[in-house]
């Protein structure tokens, strides 16, 4: 399903640790230990999706922009273990020289909206997209995007978009080109354009299942943006009706959203922004203040956890997990330390020559532009 998936019919990516050689309480004392011994040599990353336990071994947490933005600072640690997703990893591979080593502890931890685009799918659009019209088409993708778009981004003028700076990036772009083609989240994109006053019957969605992506020329000639059909299917969990919900049930209670989320949701919530804003937000709350959090459960049950003071809940019934996010755990943290220990790292990423030279460009973009 995935290119980055492509390796691994052998199994040297797995996890060198039997489930049972160590208890769970055991690979956190060992984990101490060996991070201690590596010292300076390493350093770990993490998202704020990522569990409890694996937070806690975290020197730098942020949202994807801080992270790249971390990341590409690092000058003591020869390793970086990136306890994220695939792409994050890719990206902090790119902003780092090439003598740091980039470890993603489980290889199995992608982004299914990641997945929703590939080069060729999105090679084929563009040629379609620009045979229709004769406009100058920006070509701008959410981080969550293998290597290999970023580079399609860096080699046609465009720019890479995180949760955070989606505004400043898409109001670039549109100084730009007349239009945008905005991958692979519909839903970022939606909902920042509609922030930034571009109406909704200004948006298409490129569907890349459907012969042309199931659009006239017309269509296409009198949109202003080109959303590619992506989505996250955690944020896909929370619906309107749990705004309707709880407005009814508690209407005090502050709606805060992460804004993968649908339009519907987006617009009923009194909130939304990416992980860090979340953070800052109920960080900065009166004690008292109730919130539905409208993301990753690992976030949600963080926050009502650290903010005792607080009322803090899942916007959905269904505490919505980021799957691949859970994959890494201790153990396999524990079994990369062990590997750099023994002198043989294991799941080392990196972005062959080629594709980094576009995509830094894009990445570059990104970073001036925030
Ligand atoms: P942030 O950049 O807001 O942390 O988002 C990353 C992500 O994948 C959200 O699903
Ligand atoms: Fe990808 Fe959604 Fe998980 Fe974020 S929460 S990493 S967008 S699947």
């Amino acid at each position: 399903m995935l290119e980055i998936y492509d390796d691994l019919n052998s199994t040297d990516h797995l996890p060198q640790i039997p489930e049972a050689e160590l208890s769970d309480e055991q690979v956190l004392v060992e984990l101490k230990k060996i991070k201690e011994r590596l010292g300076k040599r390493v350093v770990i990353l993490g998202h704020h999706y990522q569990q409890d336990d694996v937070i806690s071994f975290a020197d730098i947490t942020g949202d994807s922009l801080e992270l790249a933005r971390k990341a590409a600072e690092l000058t003591d640690p020869e390793f970086i273990l990136f306890c994220g997703v695939h792409f994050m990893a890719e990206t902090a591979d790119m902003l780092t020289p090439a003598d740091k080593k980039v470890i993603l502890p489980d290889l199995r931890a992608g982004c299914s909206m990641a997945d929703m685009a590939n080069r060729r799918e999105i090679d084929l659009a563009w040629k379609h997209l620009t045979a229709v019209t004769a406009e100058k088409i920006v070509p701008i993708t959410y981080i969550n995007c293998t290597a290999a778009l970023k580079s399609f981004v860096g080699e046609h003028g465009g720019s890479i978009c995180t949760s955070s700076n989606a505004e400043k990036v898409i109001t670039w772009g549109l100084s730009q080109g007349e239009k945008l083609l905005f991958f692979p989240d519909q839903h970022l994109g939606r909902n920042t354009c509609v922030k930034l006053g571009i109406p909704l019957k200004d948006m298409v969605v490129y569907d890349p299942r459907r012969l042309h992506g199931g659009l006239t020329p017309e269509q296409i000639r009198d949109a202003k943006v080109i959303l590619w059909y992506g989505f996250c299917s955690v944020h896909q969990g929370f619906t309107k009706d749990h705004i309707t919900q709880w407005r009814k049930k508690d209407p005090e209670r502050i709606l805060i959203v992460h804004p993968e989320c649908s339009f519907d949701v987006v617009q009923g919530a009194d909130l939304a922004g990416s992980t860090s804003y979340i953070i800052n937000q109920i960080r900065a709350a009166k004690p008292g203040t109730k919130f539905a959090v409208g993301t990753e459960i690992n976030l949600v049950n963080r926050l009502a956890k650290l903010y005792p003071h607080l009322d803090i809940v899942s916007l959905s019934p269904y505490q919505c997990l980021c799957t691949t996010m859970y994959r890494v755990r201790p153990r396999w943290l524990l079994e990369s330390f062990r590997s750099i220990e023994r002198g043989a790292p294991i799941n080392v990423i990196t972005v062959d020559a080629e594709t980094k030279r576009f995509a830094l460009k894009a990445l570059d973009q990104m970073l001036a532009i925030s």
